[in-house]
């Protein structure tokens, strides 16, 4: 295992993401945490920071302690520090330095083997190492540094490295060969960290966890709880009891393909068709937080009820993910909440339930990954994200049941004909939108004054900045055609342009 120290860096996942992909497990936890050194910790790496290490009040961390038991690699902020702790200078650069730059190798070493000379890297810093401590070697400039990249001298402690650039982004095309440099000719990781022995190993646990105790789970229909539920399954078989809620927003189909689905995994799953009871409590509801919290409560009493039939449980399945988990530095103060999403983790105590959470360190795309080492179909594995409350919050103001099926009609219309395009895997998330508007329109010779939708499909890495999708025209036309002719009720299609920020991907 591998230990990153996060300073509060944009790109600290990034690290992580970049380790793991060599195979090698690790974890994040913020700079000032604790953590105990013991024979399958094999390294440290120090993130990057919004911080100078001039500041006053500078994040700083006993670099000259962790390198008596283990390597450690300090990158950009990381660098900084470990230069200035050692009594190098690092000072403010006259300009700003963003973006490429080449790599100019300076001597030969085990980091930077196989890497070429003049390899592209990327910069993202306003400080500058301008002088290394005593006993430390230069490995790299660019031509506008003098210390991109530098070691330690010496034996009587455990190999330090530091890198003034960003080797986890994409764009230091050869940042993953450094990364992998570190973790296996200094740091020694055996590379054996696979889905394969992902599942071997969480299964293991999980037994142990649960003993002979049952587990109730919600699931969605979604990569995370379906990959969450089925290692719990293989673990305990039928003493997991999902349930999955028909809430009367799910996209047309939904219930019973998914259903199905879970039924060929194997799964221990009650479907619960409890439509109208959310048509009933969501009518007369046009606020976008009321319907969420409307959804949100009902879903938990009907989760609640179901739980209740099952003897002998003591634990909640969830298929939380290592983003949901990883304990963030906070440099600017809380984050705002835009809006409130909704999930099971707000089940009331009196359920004296522990949780089970087998993907708690699981990326997104490990927890693909790990599906697909399971036998999920491709199509629920690479399926968009689709919101907890669902088409209730892409039916603007209040919802009806004829609203619903009018938006699951061109929804369906408009998934369907993404995936015949090749187009749906190219998204990140796509979405059709009934707008509480009615325009004039003429179909044969009749005047028509229906409802408009409105299209979205944005690219994103994770949901929290996204791009609209940049579709063809030729698509778009197609797709426009489609559903106002087969939906009755709709005859106006538009497209969404908007980025997020400063809009977001959904409506509401
Ligand atoms: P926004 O609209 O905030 O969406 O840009 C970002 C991502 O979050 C999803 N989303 C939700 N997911 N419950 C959820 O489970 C919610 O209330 C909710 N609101 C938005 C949205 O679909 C997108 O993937």
């Amino acid at each position: 295992k591998i230990l990153i120290l996060d300073f509060g860096s944009q790109y600290t996942q990034l690290i992580a993401r970049a380790v793991r992909e060599a195979n090698v497990y690790c974890e994040i936890i913020p700079y000032h945490k604790k953590f105990t050194v013991d024979s399958t910790l094999k390294g440290i790496i120090l993130s990057g920071s919004p911080f100078s290490v001039n500041e006053e009040n500078a994040p700083l961390v006993d670099v000259a302690s962790f390198i008596q038991q283990l390597p450690v690699l300090g990158v950009c902020y990381g660098a900084q520090l470990t230069a200035k702790v050692f009594g190098g200078r690092v000072d403010k650069s006259n300009k700003r330095e963003y973006g490429r730059a080449k790599l100019l190798k300076k001597q030969e070493d085990v980091l930077l083997q196989n890497v070429s000379d003049h390899s592209q890297v990327w910069m993202s810093h306003s400080d500058s190492i301008t002088q290394l401590p005593e006993g430390f070697e230069l490995l790299a400039t660019t031509d506008s540094i003098p210390v991109a990249a530098f070691k330690k001298n010496g034996t009587e402690a455990k190999p330090l490295y530091g890198l003034q650039f960003h080797p986890e982004v994409y764009h230091s095309t050869e940042g993953k060969k450094i990364i992998h440099n570190f973790l296996t000719n200094i740091c020694g990781c055996k590379q054996d960290w696979t889905p394969a022995s992902f599942v071997h190993e969480t299964v293991e646990q999980l037994k142990q966890q649960i003993g002979d105790a049952h587990v109730i789970m919600a699931l969605s229909g979604g990569v995370d709880s379906t990959v969450a539920a089925t290692l719990i399954s293989k673990a305990i078989g039928d003493r997991l009891h999902g349930i999955f809620v028909d809430n009367g927003v799910l996209r047309k189909d939904e219930f019973e393909s998914v259903l199905a689905t879970y039924k060929k995994l194997g799964l221990n799953i009650t479907g619960i068709d409890a439509k109208q009871m959310f048509y009933k409590e969501l009518a007369g509801k046009t606020d976008p937080e009321a319907k969420r919290k409307v959804i949100g409560k009902l879903f938990i009493d009907v989760f609640q009820d179901e739980a209740k039939k099952v003897e002998g449980v003591k634990f909640l399945g969830q298929g939380t993910i290592y983003p949901d988990v990883i304990e963030s530095v906070s440099v600017h103060g809380p984050s705002v909440t835009i809006k409130s999403h909704h999930n099971v983790g707000g089940l009331p105590d009196t359920m004296h339930l522990s949780l089970v959470e087998p993907l708690r360190f699981l990326f997104k795309d490990e927890v693909r990954k790990v599906g697909l080492e399971l036998g999920i179909p491709e199509d629920l594995i690479f399926r968009h994200p689709f919101p907890g409350p669902g088409l209730a919050i892409r039916i603007l103001g209040e919802i009806t049941e004829e609203k619903v099926k009018l938006l699951q009609e061109a929804d369906a219309i408009y998934t369907k004909s993404l995936k015949e395009h090749e187009l749906y895997t190219k998204v990140w998330q796509a979405g059709a939108i009934l707008l509480p508007v009615k325009s004039v329109g003429v179909m044969g010779d009749e005047r028509t004054y229906e409802y408009t939708v409105a299209l979205r499909a944005v690219t994103s890495v994770d949901g929290m900045t996204a791009d609209w999708a940049h579709l063809p025209y030729e698509y778009l036309a197609h797709v426009s055609n489609e559903i106002i002719n087969n939906v009755r009720g709709i005859n106006r299609v538009v497209y969404d342009i908007s980025s997020k920020p400063p809009a977001t991907i959904e409506w509401e």
